[in-house]
């Protein structure tokens, strides 16, 4: 059941590698879409997958499974790009900190709150933990059309911070704010090692046949503006600084959930080549304040995509013909919710394939 050959892709528009055109600032005829989240608990095969895995971490880990969940959007909507399937959990895991998943209950990691707890991570051996996720990644670039574009991804520092020192997902972030704020020279070492663990595990991602990679700062909203600027915008600025360095001609799509408008110091200070835009932000801005420095991404409502129909139709359109005038790529706001029926994406993708002759009038 784990054929990876991809015959089954639908031959649907697909003009050559649209989303490395625009990520170099075309503007191309229709700009080019992917989903966050677009492989998961959505899609019945996906579950079946999910089911034969064992646990979520195992299903991270099996290069085989992980292709293959990677590959089924693309076989039935004929996205432009493929995300690896992974987690940005796997990093903290390849440092050796535990981390499972309990059933139902999201994410669980055994917390770090101090310099012991650093002490004990192990970077050394990051690359061999994390080796069947850079199989995964060969594995699934030589299944792919040329044409679909492969995109890695990392957490950034602070929301990957937030996880290992809450050990759970959290609202209030007691423990990493109150690390930061109380002792910021110690949670800077946290940082500091983060930022050298995601240079090495997204250059990794990179050699093995990531061509573009996108960093998820989902919790960048939870910073106060001083707090935004240290722990989000300069680590991010490292990153894609180091990534630079190595990999010159690869795109960083930087994605600040919640950032509002420090969206633009973000855009303006950390060198990413483009920013992925939460559902919070008005396309009529981002055009003018954004897209004339950089291709935006976004950035459509996931629970329009669960309303379907004439909603989805309204919301999506009013971003394509706002943001469709310039460097753009089609994603949502934030990722797929389990909920989302697959026809609706379906309707979603026909939409974006035919925009250039529905946009003509
Ligand atoms: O976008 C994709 O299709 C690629 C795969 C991907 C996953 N997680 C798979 C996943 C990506 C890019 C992520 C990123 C991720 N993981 C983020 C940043 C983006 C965001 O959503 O804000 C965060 C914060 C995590 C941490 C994480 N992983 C949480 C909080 C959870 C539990 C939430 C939930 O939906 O249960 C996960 C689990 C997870 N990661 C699932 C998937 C498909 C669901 C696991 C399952 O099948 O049970």
């Amino acid at each position: 059941p784990m054929e990876t050959a991809l015959s089954q892709i639908q031959p649907q528009s697909r003009p050559d590698r649209l989303l490395l055109r625009t990520l170099k600032g075309e503007t191309a005829p229709r700009p080019p879409f992917w989903l966050m989240r677009q492989a998961g608990r959505y899609l019945p095969e996906y579950r079946e997958v999910r089911a034969q895995a064992g646990g979520f971490l195992d299903l991270c880990l099996k290069p085989d499974l992980a292709t293959e969940v990677t590959l089924q959007p693309i076989r039935r909507y004929g996205m432009d790009a493929a995300i690896l399937f992974s987690d940005i959990l796997i990093l903290p895991h390849a440092l050796g900190q535990k981390v499972w998943f309990a059933e139902g209950e999201g994410p669980r990691l055994d917390p770090i709150r101090d310099q012991a707890g650093l002490d004990r991570l192990d970077v050394a051996h990051l690359e061999e933990r994390a080796e069947p996720v850079y199989e995964a990644v060969r594995r699934i670039r030589a299944a792919l059309p040329d044409p679909v574009t492969l995109i890695g991804f990392a957490g950034s520092p602070w929301t990957v911070a937030t996880y290992m020192v809450e050990g759970a997902g959290s609202k209030e972030f007691l423990h990493a704010k109150g690390w930061a704020y109380r002792d910021p020279a110690g949670f800077q070492r946290l940082i500091d090692l983060l930022v050298e663990t995601t240079v090495t595990h997204l250059s990794a991602q990179i050699r093995a046949g990531a061509e573009v990679v996108q960093l998820f700062d989902s919790w960048a909203g939870a910073l106060a503006p001083a707090e935004f600027a240290r722990w989000s915008i300069a680590p991010t600025h490292a990153i894609v600084r180091a990534l630079k360095d190595r990999h010159p001609g690869v795109p960083v799509i930087g994605f600040p959930r919640g950032a509002g408008i420090g969206i633009q110091a973000y855009v303006e200070q950390t060198g990413v080549d483009a920013v992925s835009l939460d559902t919070s932000v008005p396309p009529d801005w981002a055009a003018s304040a954004l897209q004339s420095r950089v291709p935006v991404q976004g950035n459509l409502d996931p629970l329009a995509l669960v309303a379907g129909g004439d909603a989805l139709r309204r919301a999506a359109t009013d971003i394509l013909s706002t943001l469709g005038k310039g460097p753009f790529i089609f994603n949502l706001g934030h990722g797929i919710v389990q909920q989302t029926p697959p026809e609706h994406v379906a309707e979603l993708a026909r939409l974006i394939h035919e925009w250039p002759s529905l946009n003509q009038g």
